[in-house]
């Protein structure tokens, strides 16, 4: 009946996709077919804001119980429904372990609606067609698992105009933004992570000292 039977992934694997994913606090990280939570729960501690799509109901009212009893509510929750029909264009980092088909399945929906450097971890099934950054295997209580991360490919350019900005934090952006450097780089040279910059970048939209954002594909 549903796409994928529930199997775990193991808690230093979990550990290990997030740590792969680079997670950073405050960003957003969705796992599609959550299960019983656990990469939800343990993204959620790590200080990010946390989404589990699930299609069972008896998982996902056990992974929201173990959200509240945790006190992770505020930052951790479950979508019932299934992973097709959720949008998910909000992500900095997208979990996954499904099946390679399913992948396949899924692959149209993720060049769709995610936004250039969004970082995608599956677990022991890749995403066919597609070119991961890393392959790596990890080994626990003898059974190996391989793990894929993948990077959406493009840049977020922001184009300067000419308001001026007195905030502190949007000058300190605004002085990196000549056009040519994407959000991602900001980010970087800023310390700071690019769901913080591009909230950045759309404030300074709205005080006219950003022009437009340009994809660049
Ligand atoms: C292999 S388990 C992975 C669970 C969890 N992500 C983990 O790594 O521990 C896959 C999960 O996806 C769920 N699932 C299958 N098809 C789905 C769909 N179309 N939408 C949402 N969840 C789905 C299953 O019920 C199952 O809990």
């Amino acid at each position: 009946m549903y796409d994928v039977p529930f199997v775990a992934t193991p808690e230093v694997v979990v550990r290990r996709m997030l740590q792969l994913a680079g997670v950073k606090p405050g960003e957003v990280v969705y796992d599609l077919g959550s299960g019983d939570g656990r990469i939800v729960i343990i993204a959620a501690e790590l200080g990010a804001r946390a989404i589990g799509v699930e299609i069972r109901k008896d998982l996902y009212e056990q992974s929201m119980a173990r959200i509240k009893d945790r006190g992770l509510a505020d930052r951790a929750t479950i979508i019932n429904a299934s992973f097709y029909d959720v949008d998910i264009s909000n992500a900095d980092v997208v979990t996954m372990y499904l099946l390679t088909s399913v992948n396949e399945r899924l692959k149209p929906k993720l060049e769709r609606e995610l936004r250039p450097a969004t970082r995608i971890v599956t677990h022991d099934f890749e995403i066919p067609g597609w070119r991961p950054a890393v392959v790596e295997e990890i080994y626990e209580d003898w059974r190996s698992h391989k793990l894929y991360l993948y990077k959406i490919p493009g840049r977020e350019v922001p184009i300067p105009a000419a308001a001026k900005v007195e905030d502190n934090w949007l000058a300190q952006v605004v002085e990196l933004i000549d056009g040519r450097r994407s959000i991602e780089e900001i980010a970087e040279k800023l310390g700071t992570t690019t769901r913080r910059v591009r909230e950045a970048v759309e404030q300074l939209k709205k005080l006219g000292a950003v022009s437009e954002v340009k994809i660049l594909r």
